[in-house]
């Protein structure tokens, strides 16, 4: 596991299915005002990884790209609700705003899509998540906490996914 500074965790993904088994850890983690931020080109693995998120944050709804519907909404059997906003369509940070992105973050959980496009209107403690394309099916993965609940997050993640 490499680690790249005292906080950031790189993975890498070798099939679609490992990407969302990944997403799901994660998702079983989240909890209502958690921000994610996914970062990486097209084809990266971003809807992917939101697929499991939103498994592991227990939607019984499956997901779909939401290139044309700007905000997706998963509801677990306990009312919480993860949003899924994919920021590609956005014409600027005040469109994202205008989409009561505040709302969003106090009623649920928020996974962004080219969250780099809107990094303005995002909360300065975020877990960043930069996917890349390396081959085939391969994909790199950098995760990024700031701040602490993202940093507590991670140690865990990295306990579940890597053991340790
Ligand atoms: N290891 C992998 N992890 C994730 N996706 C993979 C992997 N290997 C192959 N793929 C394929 O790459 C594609 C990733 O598409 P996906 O929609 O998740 O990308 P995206 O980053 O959301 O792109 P966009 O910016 O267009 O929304 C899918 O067809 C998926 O099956
Ligand atoms: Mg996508």
């Amino acid at each position: 596991m490499p680690i790249l500074d005292s906080h950031s965790i790189e993975f890498f993904s070798r099939s679609p299915e490992q990407t969302r088994r990944v997403g799901m850890r994660l998702g079983g983690m989240l909890q209502s005002g958690d921000v994610v931020g996914l970062v990486g080109d097209l084809g990266a693995g971003k809807t992917t990884l939101v697929q499991g998120i939103a498994q592991g944050w227990g939607s019984l709804d499956a997901v779909s790209s939401p290139t044309f519907v700007l905000v997706n909404q998963y509801r677990r059997p306990d009312g919480q609700v993860l949003y899924h906003l994919d920021s590609y369509r956005l014409g600027s940070v005040e469109e994202a705003i205008d989409l009561d992105l505040d709302i969003m973050m106090e009623n649920g959980a928020l996974v962004v899509e080219w969250a780099e496009l809107i990094k303005p209107a995002l909360p300065k403690d975020t877990l960043w998540i930069q996917l890349r394309w390396v081959a085939d099916e391969r994909r790199n993965m950098v995760f990024t906490p700031t701040g602490e609940r993202y940093e507590k997050i991670m140690a865990e993640f990295r306990h579940q996914v890597f053991g340790g």
